[in-house]
């Protein structure tokens, strides 16, 4: 694993140098919307062409499931790109975006690396040997209390059906803890709770892309992840909750009394085949 996860560093650092110089610059003409609201610009694709390029020429057996071309993955490896993490943001000049590259092993996320350009943040897990920053061991926070717990998440805007239970959701977490951020950026939310600047994360109809290093990261830090409903999170289906283990109980419990498990089903993908058949 030492050999995969050297290349993925080398990628994840060369493409974020690459969207660093971009970053705030006027992007007329260079900005597409994939869907509503949905952007891709030429830093996206010229990231991902260097990220996938990078880690084919060292290991060409490796199967790459990568946001802008995502055609479904298989294989016993593959890796898991998402080349830009807050495009939106990114359009607007908001400092909060991201890189993720993840390394699957028969499906199991084995290598999980994030990086923020914009704060030059490395962060870095291989299964079974902790996680880090920069180098430096990360853990998530000690917050045993609600109350006390700062909370990140991302709208639904993809899956506009299920906004009111999401919303109903949001109040019934907001008005019993701290605070409750969204910066757009799923990649680096997680990288957030893994390093305990965040007490916790929830989001639903998440790609592959937005939560598979992350989720290491958070598992490597000793959080919990899972899904709504507390069953072991499943990356194809999206809807995730991770948080350090005390604070778990508390989301699972909320996330799990007001939303209903057959309709999340709806919101999964297909685009690691296999995966949701193993999943909960
Ligand atoms: C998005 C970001 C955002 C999340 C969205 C994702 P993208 O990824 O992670 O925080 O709320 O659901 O699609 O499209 O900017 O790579
Ligand atoms: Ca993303
Ligand atoms: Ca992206």
């Amino acid at each position: 694993m030492r050999s995969r996860i050297d290349a993925a560093r080398d990628a994840i650092l060369s493409a974020g140098s690459l969207i660093k110089e971009t970053f705030g610059r006027e992007l007329s003409g260079e900005v597409k919307e994939k869907d509503r609201n949905d952007f891709v610009t030429a830093t996206d694709l010229a990231s991902e062409k260097l990220i996938t390029e990078t880690l084919r020429s060292a290991f060409p057996e490796i199967g790459i499931l990568a946001e802008e071309k995502a055609a479904p993955g298989s294989g016993k490896e593959l890796w898991v790109i998402d080349p830009l993490d807050g495009t939106t943001n990114f359009i607007h000049g908001y400092p909060s975006i991201g890189v993720s590259i993840a390394l699957l092993v028969e499906n199991r996320v084995e290598i999980g690396l994030v990086y923020d350009p914009l704060r030059e943040e490395l962060f870095e897990a291989l299964r079974g040997e902790g996680a880090y920053c920069n180098s430096v061991r990360i853990r998530v926070s000690e917050t045993a209390e609600l109350t006390n717990a700062l909370l990140g998440t991302g709208f639904p805007f993809k899956a506009s059906g299920h906004i009111d239970r999401y919303l109903y959701l949001f109040k019934d977490l907001f008005l019993r803890c701290r605070g409750i951020r969204r910066a757009g950026a799923a990649v680096l939310d997680l990288s957030h709770v893994a390093s305990g600047r965040l007490d916790g994360f929830f989001e639903l109809h998440l790609q592959p892309w937005d939560i598979a290093a992350g989720s290491l990261l958070v598992q490597e830090a000793g959080g919990r992840v899972s899904d709504f409903f507390g069953e072991p999170y499943c990356i194809s289906r999206g809807n995730i909750i991770a948080s350090s283990p005390m604070i778990h109980g508390y989301l699972v419990e909320a996330a799990s009394r007001i939303f209903d498990r057959d309709q999340l089903k709806e919101l999964s993908n297909d685009l690691i085949q296999g995966e949701i058949k193993k999943g909960p």
